[in-house]
């Protein structure tokens, strides 16, 4: 079940308020990647800014964006009918040897909560490449432990494009092992009350994702700590993973 920020319209509305392009490091970083690739398939594309942005900067190949959360799909269709958006997962395995790059930005990877799960859907990720194609995505590194700043001193705010006041705020819940759980109340200024949504996301280790890798048929390629491309380190906050298809 998609959690309810992607799943709820007015919630996935407000995505790109809060995750405009060029907000984070990851955008030119993965916008590089797709435009030097032929065919590419972002998964849990969300609402698709990456593959937008690649069709303005002119990309000409096959783009497709997958994701469970059809509100977070309708968003990006609204904006652009050149890119194929498809409702789905990559466990079902609906692409066969299409693909020269899959992507899967904003710690979409995180959202695999177990091996099997991680298993399925790398599995799909490997049938969906060509023989060399390239997979990437990051997860955060567990070592830095991000969820320590999911608190109310870190409220988010921002103001949307039409000059709405906007703000997020985590709670964490619970850690356990590797299983984070934590929720976020959303609002903007024009609503009586805020949003909710609940969450878990897995922080697996370097080591755990690449066995994983090895397992599903890829070679890991590349591996940053951070989107400057440094170096793996014990307290970098990203696993920035390039994987080939072998
Ligand atoms: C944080 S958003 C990232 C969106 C986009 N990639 C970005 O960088 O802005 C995570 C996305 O993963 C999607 N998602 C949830 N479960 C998924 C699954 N099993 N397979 C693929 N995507 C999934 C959500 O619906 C959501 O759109």
């Amino acid at each position: 079940m998609v959690d309810a920020h992607y799943s709820n319209p007015d919630l996935a509305a407000l995505y790109d308020v809060f995750n405009a392009w060029n907000c984070s490091p990851q955008d030119p970083f993965y916008l590089e990647l797709v435009m030097a690739a032929g065919d590419a398939l972002d998964v849990g594309c969300g609402t698709g800014k990456l593959h937008r942005i690649a069709r303005e900067h002119g990309h000409r190949g096959r783009l497709v964006g997958l994701d469970p959360a059809g509100a977070m799909l309708n968003v990006g269709r609204a904006e652009r009918a050149d890119i194929e958006w498809t409702l789905g997962d990559l466990a079902g395995g609906p692409f066969e040897g299409e693909f020269d790059l899959v992507t899967m930005s904003g710690q979409a990877f995180q959202v695999f909560l177990t091996d099997e799960q991680t298993r399925a859907n790398l599995a799909g990720a490997r049938r969906a490449l060509r023989s060399g194609g390239l997979l990437a995505f990051e997860t955060r590194n567990p070592a830095a432990r991000a969820w320590q700043r999911w608190t109310s001193e870190h409220e988010y705010r921002v103001r949307a494009p039409d000059g709405r006041r906007a703000w997020s705020v985590h709670t964490l819940e619970s850690v356990e092992g590797d299983l984070v759980t934590f929720s976020t109340a959303y609002g903007i200024q024009g609503w009586a009350d805020p949003g909710h949504s609940r969450s878990t996301l897995r922080f697996p280790e370097a080591r755990t994702v690449n066995a994983l890798l090895a397992g599903a048929g890829f070679e890991v390629q590349a591996q940053y700590g951070d989107w400057d491309r440094s170096p793996l380190t014990d307290t970098c906050p990203e696993i920035i993973t390039l994987a080939r298809a072998v």
